[in-house]
């Protein structure tokens, strides 16, 4: 039985035993909870083919589009912190039904939008739920697993969302002849609706059970799909991780509420951590190519007339590349990723730079995208939202990741804008390399800060987290 808590980030405590058997029933809730994912992938990626049809129906001009685009974000920017509060109250299975039928009812008000506001406000719905999953999906993962396949588990979050992405863009594809941009929106409603009703069969993650002091439903909980012997030894675990919160908080002021418990100093270095990876992953460019590819290889001197080619495309290599970073995270381990990541897009966003610049042939533009797509996929995109579900204590959690997205969706929100501009004021190569620029300070920042969290329990990853982050402080 493991005791104590370990003094050093090395001395970890051994992990609870899972049979094959629990683990394939953990994996299988998660692929319920990943629905939410795929729903963040579709309703974002969907209005990229049903905008060519939305704005002859409506007559909208350049600004217009952009806006029925954006509202979404706007939507998402307050749906992840509304969530990651009500998840804390609720708990984590009713909060994402309830997420589930917000989804649907967004979707319903934008297929069947009789004019423009009511196309936007259905999209603003659609947002709020796609800041909801982005916020509740990584928690309730991350709750749901045990330190071996934790990686796994949470990379279903970033592989439902390509998968979501993919669909979307299939699905446009296949509604482009008829011009039915409401059917393409209407599909989305399967999922939504299958969300809604999978929920009914998750169980209740076992961390916030605890945390509202259900002990005995938290061990029956964890008994009925692991076995007793992995019952005792996680709350065990969970009665330690409470033990140091006590210690940490009895040293400090624990009078605070809601979010702004994340300005406690024990969560500094988490929230850094957190917010960090969250500005950087989209600083670095990647949805001005998720958004705006037909757009860069028709600069290119490509032909756009494939646009939505393009995007499957890319779709499918993001997908097939997120599928091998889910084999390798709980192998090799989140910082080696997100190195290799991180390296991968600088390379490529160097390369794509001076293939503008210098007027390269157009193939190699082709080329240094997708080079940059599975640098991406590899580690920065997955190991994100893994990490963010990994990083904070339960209790502060739901809070933490939706601090986490709403930064996410902030910082997505500032690129998408300020990308063509920013083209037309410094040219198309110059704006790469300032994503190259950010992708070297990544380097250096993960290098530094980041903890590795690979088969480890919250108490080992805090303990990497502080020293990091005190070997700084005692070396300023
Ligand atoms: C990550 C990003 C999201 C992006 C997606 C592309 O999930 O957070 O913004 O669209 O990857 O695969």
């Amino acid at each position: 039985m493991p005791t104590g808590i370990p003094a050093t980030p090395t001395a970890d405590t051994p992990l609870a035993e899972f049979s094959h058997q629990a683990l394939r029933k953990v994996g299988r809730f998660g692929l319920v909870i990943a629905i939410g994912s795929f729903l963040f992938g579709y309703d974002t990626g969907v209005v990229s083919g049903a905008l060519l049809f939305i704005k002859e129906d409506f007559s909208l001009n350049a600004f217009e589009q952009g806006a029925v685009v954006s509202v979404l974000l706007f939507g998402a920017i307050v749906g992840a912190p509304l969530v990651g509060r009500v998840a804390d109250r609720l708990g984590r299975k009713k909060t994402l039904c309830l997420v589930a039928l917000v989804f649907a009812a967004g979707i319903a008000i934008a297929a069947l939008a009789g004019s423009y506001p009511m196309l936007l406000i259905g999209r603003v719905i659609m947002g709020l739920g796609v800041g909801g999953v982005s916020a509740l999906v990584p928690t309730y993962l991350s709750e749901i697993s045990p330190a071996q396949i934790r990686g796994r588990v949470l990379t279903l979050n970033q592989l439902l969302i390509t998968v979501g992405l993919l669909v979307s863009y299939l699905v446009d594809l296949a509604f482009a002849s008829s011009e039915n941009w409401r059917a393409m929106f209407a599909v989305g409603l399967i999922p939504a609706v299958g969300l809604a009703l999978g929920s009914l069969w998750l169980p209740e993650s076992p961390a916030w059970l605890m945390n509202h002091g259900k002990v005995e439903q938290t061990r029956s909980l964890i008994a009925s799909v692991a076995g007793d012997d992995a019952a005792n030894q996680t709350i065990d675990r969970y009665k330690r991780e409470g033990k140091e919160r006590e210690h940490a908080e009895a040293e400090q002021t624990s009078d605070r509420k809601g979010a702004r418990v994340l300005t406690a100093p024990r969560l500094r270095a988490a929230v850094v951590v957190g917010l960090t990876l969250a500005v950087l992953q989209q600083f670095a460019g990647i949805n001005t190519i998720v958004y705006y590819a037909p757009t860069i290889m028709q600069k290119s001197g490509l032909s756009a007339s494939n646009s939505i080619l393009y995007s499957v495309i890319i779709g499918v290599i993001n997908l097939v590349t997120t599928i091998i970073s889910l084999r390798l995270v709980d192998r090799v381990g989140r910082r080696p990723l997100l190195l290799v990541s991180l390296t991968g897009m600088l390379v490529s966003l160097v390369g794509l730079g001076f293939a503008f610049v210098a007027g390269w042939p157009p193939v190699l533009i082709l080329v240094f995208i997708l080079l940059y797509i599975v640098a991406f996929a590899i580690g920065m995109g997955p190991v994100f939202w893994v990490l963010l579900g990994e990083i904070f204590p339960r209790q502060d959690r739901a809070a933490g990741v939706g601090a986490g997205s709403t930064v996410n969706w902030t910082a997505n929100l500032v690129v998408s804008l300020a990308f063509l501009p920013l083209v037309s004021a410094i040219g198309q190569g110059q704006t790469f390399w300032l994503f190259a620029i950010v992708c070297a300070i990544g380097v250096w920042f993960v290098a530094r800060y980041v903890p590795e969290t690979k088969d480890r329990d919250f108490i080992a990853i805090d303990a990497d987290l502080q020293a990091r982050w005190k070997h700084d402080a005692a070396h300023a």
